[in-house]
C-alpha cells in the first residue's frame, strides 16, 4: 500500500471505524442495539453546597486546580514562533512555542515591575515579547534579551531576570501546566489511553477553526454535568440536535481519573458498523472528561474541546475550541464549517450553558438541599467519585 493511499484511508475528514484506536473500536463494538439497551435505576444525590459553597471551592482549588496538571489550551493553537496570553484560571499566563518547537508556560509578568507582557488573548506570531511599559524584551524561552538603557542599572545581571516558568507539558494534543510553582509536578493523571485515542482522532495535528470564551454564572461542575449525561439531550436540545440522539446509556470506560463515554446516536445499529468507509462520528458519539476540567466531544466533521476554568463557586470561564482536520478546501467545505461552528455555539452556548446558569441560580436560592441523579446520569457520579478521591 503506498503512503498516499494510507493517508487517504486515514483521512480524519472522514473518520472511519478503522482509524480509531483499538480500545475505541472495542468499546464501540460493545454498544448494544437501542432496543436491548437497558437503563439502570439509580438512587444517588449530591449536596447542593458542592456547587455553591466557598469551602468546597477552596478545597478543589487547593487539592486539584493549583496542584495537579490543568489544561491550558490546545497544542495546535501554537505554531513554532508564537505566543499567547491566557487568563482563564485567574492567573496571568504566557504560553510560548519557540522556533525549535519547545513549549513553555510562564507567568505573564515582566521581571522589571511585573507588567503583563501581552494583554489580549490572541495568538501572536513573533519570536520575542517586548513589555509595553519600559520595553524589556524576552525571548520565547523566557530569557531576558534586552533591557532599554541597560547601562543605567548598576550590577545588572540579565540572566537573573528571566520569566518565571511553570512546569508544563503537552499530552493528548493539549498543553498542561501545574499552576503552583512550588508544587512537585506529578503528571500521573495524564493517561496514555487518552493520548492514544486523541492521536487516532487527529487532535494533536488538527486546525483550530474557531475559539470562543464564555464567562458563565455557574459552578464549573454544573457546566460540566450535561457533558456527562444523555438525559437532557432530547429535552433541552429538542429544537436543535435532540432528534439525532437516543435515550441510551453510554459505554463508559475509566482510564485513571479520565472518563470516556461512547454512545450510539438515534440511527445507530451494530450492523451499521460493518459499512466500511462510513464516517463513524455520524452514528457514534465520543465524549471524554479529561481530568479535571476538559471535555472533548466528537461530531461528524469537527471535534469540540472545552476547558472549564473555575473562577468562584458560581462563576466559570469556558474556552471552547472547534477543531477541524484541515483548512476548508472548497466553498462547500467552508460553508459546512461555518454552519457547524454556528450550530455548536448555539447548542453549547445557547442551550447547555444557558441551562447551567439557570440551574445555578436555583441551587443558590436554597430551594433544594441535594441534587438527584437518574440511571441516565450515572457517569456524573463516576466523575464525582473520581474528583472526591483527590479532595
Ligand atoms: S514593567 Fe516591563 S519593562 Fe518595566
Ligand atoms: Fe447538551
Amino acid at each position: 500500500m503506498s503512503q498516499t493511499t494510507t493517508l487517504i484511508d486515514r483521512n480524519p475528514l472522514k473518520p472511519t471505524l478503522d482509524t480509531l484506536s483499538q480500545s475505541q473500536i472495542e468499546a464501540i463494538r460493545k454498544i448494544p442495539p437501542h432496543d436491548k439497551a437497558g437503563i439502570p435505576e439509580l438512587d444517588a444525590q449530591r449536596p447542593v453546597d458542592i456547587f455553591t459553597g466557598q469551602d468546597r471551592f477552596d478545597l478543589e482549588q487547593e487539592k486539584v486546580f493549583r496542584k495537579m496538571p490543568v489544561p491550558i489550551t490546545v497544542s495546535t493553537l501554537l505554531e513554532p514562533g508564537s505566543v499567547i496570553a491566557h487568563n482563564g484560571y485567574g492567573l496571568p499566563l504566557l504560553v510560548t512555542r519557540t522556533k525549535s518547537g519547545d513549549l513553555h508556560v510562564f507567568l505573564n509578568a515582566c521581571q522589571h515591575k511585573g507588567a503583563k507582557l501581552i494583554e489580549d488573548c490572541e495568538v501572536h506570531k513573533q519570536n520575542k515579547v517586548t513589555c509595553p511599559y519600559h520595553a524589556w524584551t524576552f525571548a520565547l524561552d523566557g530569557k531576558l534579551v534586552a533591557a532599554a538603557r541597560q547601562e543605567t542599572f548598576k550590577n545588572f545581571e540579565k540572566h537573573t531576570r528571566g520569566l518565571a516558568e511553570l512546569p508544563s507539558r503537552e499530552h493528548a494534543g493539549i498543553v498542561w501546566a501545574v499552576l503552583d510553582r512550588e508544587a512537585t509536578p506529578d503528571w500521573s493523571s495524564l493517561d496514555d489511553q487518552v493520548d492514544e485515542d486523541f492521536a487516532a482522532m487527529g487532535i494533536p495535528g488538527a486546525r483550530v477553526y474557531g475559539r470562543r470564551t464564555f464567562e458563565l454564572n455557574a459552578n464549573w461542575k454544573v457546566v460540566l454535568e450535561p457533558f456527562l449525561e444523555g438525559y437532557h439531550v432530547q429535552r433541552l436540545h429538542a429544537k436543535s440536535i435532540g432528534q439525532l440522539f437516543a435515550d441510551v446509556p453510554n459505554v463508559t470506560d475509566v482510564f485513571g481519573l479520565n472518563i470516556r463515554q461512547i454512545s450510539g446516536k438515534v440511527n445507530f445499529t451494530p450492523e451499521a458498523l460493518e459499512n466500511e468507509g462510513e464516517n463513524i462520528h455520524k452514528t457514534v458519539t465520543h465524549a471524554y472528561q479529561v481530568f479535571p476540567n476538559c471535555v472533548v466531544v466528537t461530531s461528524p466533521y469537527y471535534i469540540s474541546v472545552m476547558i472549564l476554568m473555575p473562577r468562584a463557586p458560581g462563576r466559570t470561564t469556558v474556552e471552547y475550541f472547534m477543531l477541524v482536520p484541515d483548512a476548508p478546501q472548497t466553498e462547500k467545505g467552508e460553508a459546512l464549517y461555518e454552519k457547524s461552528y454556528k450550530l455548536v455555539l448555539d447548542v453549547f452556548g445557547g442551550e447547555d450553558f444557558w441551562a447551567a446558569e439557570m440551574s445555578q441560580s436555583g441551587l443558590e436560592s436554597g430551594a433544594l438541599e441535594t441534587t438527584v441523579y437518574s440511571g441516565l446520569e450515572q457517569t456524573i457520579l463516576t466523575f464525582y467519585d473520581l474528583l472526591e478521591s483527590r479532595l
